[in-house]
């Protein structure tokens, strides 16, 4: 087992290796958050916290293609500008020595709590028999956010119930009338998606509450990064189940993300459940968390990649990075659905505004608006029944007969389109950065998000359909 210091001087090593390689790449973003050098992966420990917002990830500083699991640290003042720091979780402990894996803070009296998954694999088979892994629950608590104390081992396989095999992890936690409450996602020995409940008075001492829900026939095997909050007195359940077959337009992704908006009973017995949805349409959303924003938001980000996505080999690991998280979104309930909106506060990174009126879609009108691909969109249609937006290279949005289609073309290396079906189009938002995409409709209601690789920079945006549009762009 390597202690934290053979890992920090292995961690400084190796960025002074990469990072000018890193640093190179035209492919790095600008305004969304990567690890410095190597992968990243789920967003972790979301608070804001003594004047600050921290953001910890998974992050594999070691290997681009994802290995052992750290927790990277972010810190923002007002979540645009952020600094990086030192790494803030190591595996190097026997209970968390093959990773540091995903989890969530608590902030509580003057104090951030963090609780995590260590996972330890056995020799032999890592999934199946009852002895192959461990999954550990482990907290450690910080008076200024960026010291930690000693782990201390809170839940052990032990802990768990006996029909659950040897996946259990991503504890979210949350204090509810002075109980403190945590869910983790679960597979079951017979291969079914759970979550698990359990609460503390003194954050120390766990007991199980209830399985509150899962074991749903269609729901898949594994129910990943669970995480519930409140919005409009209803309880929303967030969580990212493997194993879900693809049906109609939804699902095609190899994991999806998703909700459902439903009801815990009064002992947190049963979480009852509505229809589950995906969060996210685009190639590249995985693994969201929430937290609760001192004014009362409910702000997510979600990782944007896709575990175990074979299919795709993005070009970015041979220049010694992979992946991103998403932007910050603000979550609003209107009735049954789950709407996402940027924060607020990305507004102060638009620059030089350019409008266009009541551009008449009838005729096909090409736009330079170009010197980057970073920028701001916004569309806001009248009568509009059709549309075609075509730019970065070959990338097209399309909407016809109430579908609306996000298309890659030769930069999504191998993924070609995803689409959803709506009902009218009023409104698209688009936030572009170097190589990913954010898409909003009708403002919020649907969202795809995306990884995209140009090859040369497309200067122009070419615009057709029936109605008209009023364009606004700002370069950020
Ligand atoms: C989700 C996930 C989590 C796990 C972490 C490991 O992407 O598989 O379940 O804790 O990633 O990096």
């Amino acid at each position: 087992m390597m202690t934290k210091q053979q890992f920090i001087n292995q961690i400084a090593a190796e960025k002074a290796n990469q990072l000018p390689i890193v640093n190179g790449d035209e492919w790095r973003n600008k305004f969304h958050l990567m690890a410095p050098i190597g992968w990243i992966n789920d967003p972790n420990g979301l608070c804001y916290f003594k004047g600050l917002y921290h953001v910890f990830y998974q992050y594999s500083p070691l290997d681009a293609k994802g290995g052992l699991k750290f927790w990277g640290h972010y810190t923002s003042p007002d979540m645009v500008n952020w600094t990086e720091h030192e790494v803030a979780l190591f595996p190097d402990i026997a209970s968390d020595v093959d990773g540091v894996y995903s989890g969530s803070a608590l902030v509580h009296n003057d104090e951030m709590y963090l609780f995590y998954t260590g996972n330890v694999k056995h020799k032999g088979d890592h999934d199946y028999i009852l002895t192959g892994r461990e999954q550990n629950v482990i907290m450690v608590k910080s008076t200024d956010g960026f010291n930690f104390s000693e782990k201390q081992i809170l839940l052990t396989n032990e802990d768990y119930p006996k029909n659950m095999g040897l996946h259990v992890r991503d504890p979210k936690v949350w204090e509810e009338d002075g109980i403190f409450y945590m869910v983790l996602g679960a597979r079951s020995v017979d291969d079914k998606g759970y979550v698990l409940l359990y609460k503390s008075t003194n954050l120390t001492d766990w007991e199980l509450v209830s399985v509150p829900a899962g074991g749903l026939d269609d729901m898949g095997y594994m129910w990943e990064c669970p995480d519930t909050f409140k919005l409009d007195g209803k309880d929303i359940f967030m969580f990212s189940p493997q194993g879900m077959d693809a049906k109609g337009l939804k699902y095609h992704n190899v994991y999806q993300s998703g909700y459902a908006v439903g009801s815990f009973d009064e002992n947190k017995q049963i979480l009852s459940l509505g229809a589950f949805d995906e969060l996210d349409r685009g190639f590249d959303f995985y693994a969201p968390q929430t937290f609760k924003n001192h004014d009362g938001r409910i702000i997510m980000y979600g990782w944007a990649g896709v575990p175990d996505a074979v299919e795709h080999i993005n070009p970015t690991i041979e220049k010694g990075w992979q992946h991103c998280l998403t932007l910050p979104r603000e979550l609003i309930l209107k009735g049954e659905k789950l709407y996402q909106v940027p924060v607020e506060e990305l507004k102060v990174l638009r620059k030089h505004e350019t409008i266009i009126k009541e551009i008449n879609l009838a005729q096909s009108q090409v736009f330079e608006l170009f010197e980057n691909n970073t920028y701001e969109l916004n569309l806001d249609f009248t009568n509009v029944t059709t549309f075609e937006l075509d730019f970065r290279e070959d990338c097209q949005l399309t909407f016809k007969d109430g579908i609306f289609t996000l298309s890659l073309g030769e930069s999504g290396y191998g993924r070609d389109y995803r689409r959803v079906e709506i009902k009218a189009i009023s409104n698209v938002r688009i936030y572009s950065d170097n190589s990913i995409l954010e898409v909003y409709l009708n403002e919020g209601a649907e969202v795809f998000t995306s990884r995209i690789y140009n090859k040369r920079l497309d200067k122009t945006l070419t615009l057709s359909g029936t109605g008209d549009v009023t364009l606004t762009k700002w370069s950020l």
